[in-house]
């Protein structure tokens, strides 16, 4: 019996592939991020991977594709019904709530990076296990703090070397811009139901706002006609865009206004944000994020605002130049003579105390075998230990490059050697 990873998923493994097959990607892509996250003060937080479906229902939304379709639900042995998070703001949020955590200083800037798990068809660039860099800014209704996520989530993928992005951005309005809005947009959907596919004909009652991501030519191409939310905007929402607008500008983040962009979970409020990459093809998201001032309150928490976003570190991957590797191991220790073997992995056990990266061989190689072993592991240099050298106290170092050989004493300890390997 054999078997394949589930459908939909992926794995990380030495030699992979795919720029999200090769762990040294990852180790980078981690490394860009959590930088960014300090240089920004957000701080991390590591949350379950499953919550209640209720969670979901009342943040993400019933009439969502999220929650209609696309969770991995499950029932615990005391009955109760779980999901595996298809993504991070509502588990943030549920904390948030859960420790008073709105009695800390505010703005509290979170981030977190994980695993998200959703039910759909795969494709390049859709995984039913993705792993998303988040982050959430709880508490500031400021619109700078849009900035500040926005530009973040941008300054993460320039240093990525994401190519050729924009960020698309919309503002859905406050509570008032909506409720003058939303009937309208319903009664044209009304008017014209026989030009609708059927989703969108059922969101003319859960969720007219989604119908403008319904892929239907005749849908978007009466969608067109239909009014847009820009002509409701309430003052202070207009406000609030403008001045998120002029902050994106004065740091120099390249955005469109898409007035049709209206994202696929329900919590959101006012700014929407999508950065988009032209090097990718249908899934050509990087990521995406907004405002979701009524959540905090909507989860039983006090009526405070936050703001988020979430990207797909595979969609990263696809989107971005990824640097040349580096040799992975600085030293491989070639040993010839056998009884040179405790004293070899003295050294090597000095060498990593150090901080470089080394390894011999475990296989009882020939000699030749051992070199092909160094070359095969992309080793930066071999120290080779045989009776001769055992017999002078020394080895010789070897530029696994160039070729060139040298003798180093070992007769004091690893002090010579140290100073050979680090130029
Ligand atoms: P989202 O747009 O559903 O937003 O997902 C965020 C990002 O996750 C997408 O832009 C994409 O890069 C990646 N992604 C989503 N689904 C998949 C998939 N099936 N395969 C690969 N990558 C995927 C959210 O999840 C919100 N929680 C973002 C947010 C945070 N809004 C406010 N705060």
């Amino acid at each position: 019996m054999s078997y394949k990873g589930p459908k939909g998923t992926y794995d990380v493994y030495p030699g992979g592939r795919e720029p999200h097959e090769k762990p040294e990607l990852w180790t980078w892509v981690e490394g860009v991020a959590r930088e960014f996250f300090r240089r920004y003060n957000y701080s991390e937080v590591r949350l379950p991977l499953f919550e209640e479906v209720g969670l979901y229902v009342r943040s993400v939304g019933k009439a969502s594709d999220i929650v209609r379709k696309e969770m991995f639900v499950f029932h615990d042995k005391g009955g109760r019904e779980l999901s595996l998070r298809p993504e991070g703001t509502a588990g943030v949020v549920r904390a948030y709530v859960e420790h008073g955590l709105y009695k800390l200083a505010q703005p509290l800037k979170l981030w977190y990076l994980g695993p998200m798990f959703r039910h759909e068809r795969q494709q390049k660039g859709r995984y039913r296990q993705h792993v998303q860099i988040g982050a959430e800014v709880l508490g500031s209704d400021d619109p700078l703090i849009d900035v500040e996520v926005i530009t973040l989530l941008y300054g993460i993928h320039r240093a990525l070397g994401v190519k050729d992005e924009i960020v698309y951005l919309n503002n859905l309005g406050d509570l008032p811009t909506r409720r003058r809005y939303i009937p309208e947009l319903a009664a044209f959907l009304k008017k014209n139901i026989s030009e609708l596919d059927p989703d969108s004909v059922v969101r003319i009652e859960t969720n007219p706002l989604r119908t403008f991501d319904s892929k239907d030519k005749n849908t978007q191409a009466l969608l067109k006609e239909a009014p847009v939310i820009a002509n409701f905007l309430s003052e202070e929402a207009r406000a609030h865009f403008d001045t998120v607008k002029e902050g994106l500008k004065a740091v120099g983040v390249p955005y469109a206004v898409d007035e049709r962009l209206v994202r696929g979970l329900d919590y959101y409020t006012l700014t929407v944000f999508e950065a988009k990459s032209a090097a990718l093809g249908a899934q050509d998201t990087v990521g995406g994020g907004g405002r979701y001032n009524g959540l905090v309150g909507e989860l039983g928490g006090p009526d405070l605002p936050g703001i988020g976003f979430g990207s797909g570190i595979e969609r990263i991957l696809l989107a971005a130049d990824a640097p040349e590797e580096d040799p992975f191991l600085h030293v491989f220790f070639v040993v010839l003579a056998p009884e040179a073997r405790l004293l070899t992995f003295r050294m090597v056990a000095a060498l990593r105390a150090e901080g470089l990266s080394c390894d011999l061989d475990y296989a009882e190689r020939s000699a030749k075998g051992q070199f092909k072993q160094a070359d095969r592991l992309g080793a930066r240099f071999a120290v080779i230990i045989g009776d001769e050298e055992l017999g002078a106290g020394a080895c010789s170092l070897r530029d696994m490059a160039t070729g060139a050989q040298r003798t180093v004493s070992i007769t004091d300890g690893p002090e010579e050697l140290l100073r050979a390997l680090r130029p």
